[in-house]
């Protein structure tokens, strides 16, 4: 009698056992499928007809493409709807208006960028970190940057290569302005024009003034003036001014001086 009884609360336990392992399977299943399913939501592939559809008329929302990320603007509706200062960006790629302000241009080229400047590229990076904090993401716009299956397309491929090399040369920008920072100018009728070095001429904090030196860049006609420390100023990209001292933080400059 024992032996049954101890045989059937085994049984209970391995049936228990069994129930909560399917349980616990299927659970698995279920969170998933439904993250696998918000994935699948924010990732859904726009064609542009179907963007277009998102105006606020067609369709109650507002969506818009930059760089192919498809944001949903309803919010932002005062901006955006029929009739509003940036109505023309709703319903498609208008990426290369958000830095030339051309809001006719209806060509296929109006989501074209990579033949804009560094400084340009890198606004309209800014505008997307906009709209990805300020709106909805809801997905990619098959076209230019991705493709159906919402894959970056070769010429997103190569725009973000551009966009490194855009960044590398900012980076390199920034510290050459440490390195040698602009001189303030300023110009008069009476003393003509004038360069001149302080602790924080142009716009770099330093413990050290420097002098007004010439610099010339690669590929640039006109020479800049920076500020050099003393330590530096044997810089073979360095040109003394003339009439001024070797050692003076302030210049006047002939416009022959060059
Ligand atoms: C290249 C030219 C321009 C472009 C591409 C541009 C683009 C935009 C866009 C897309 C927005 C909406 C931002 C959002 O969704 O939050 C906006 C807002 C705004 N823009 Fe412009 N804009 C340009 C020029 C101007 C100019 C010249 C002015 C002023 C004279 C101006 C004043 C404003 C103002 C006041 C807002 C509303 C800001 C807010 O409510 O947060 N914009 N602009």
């Amino acid at each position: 009698m024992s032996v049954i009884k101890t045989l059937q609360i085994s049984l209970k336990y391995v049936v228990l056992t069994i129930a909560v392992i399917i349980g616990a399977v299927y659970y698995q299943h279920i969170i998933t499928k439904s993250s696998n399913n918000i994935d699948v939501l924010k990732k859904r592939v726009f064609s542009l007809s179907d963007l277009s559809t998102y105006d606020g008329v067609q369709q109650e929302k507002l969506y818009l493409a930059v760089l192919g990320n498809v944001f949903d603007v309803t919010v932002g509706s005062q901006h955006y709807r029929k009739g509003s200062s940036y109505h023309y960006f709703v319903g498609k790629d208008g990426t290369r208006a958000l830095v030339t302000g051309n809001f006719k241009d209806e060509s296929n080229e109006k989501d074209h960028v990579l033949q804009l400047s560094c400084n340009e590229i890198l606004t309209i990076l800014d505008w997307r970190k906009t709209y990805k904090e300020k709106y909805t993401y809801v997905g990619v716009l098959a076209g230019r940057y991705y493709d159906e299956k919402g894959a970056d397309t070769s010429y997103m491929t190569e725009l973000k290569q551009k966009v490194a090399v855009c960044r590398s040369e900012k980076k390199a920008a920034k510290l050459q302005d440490q390195l040698f920072p602009p001189c303030n100018m300023a110009w008069s009728e009476e003393d003509g024009s004038k360069v001149w070095c302080t602790k924080s001429s142009g716009g770099i904090v330093r413990d050290w003034v420097g002098v007004p030196r010439q610099m010339f860049t690669p590929g640039q006609d006109k020479p800049l003036c920076v500020c050099a420390s003393l330590d530096k100023i044997n810089s073979s990209q360095l040109k003394e001014y003339k009439h001024c001292s070797k050692t003076a933080s302030e210049c006047f400059v002939k416009d022959n001086n060059n």
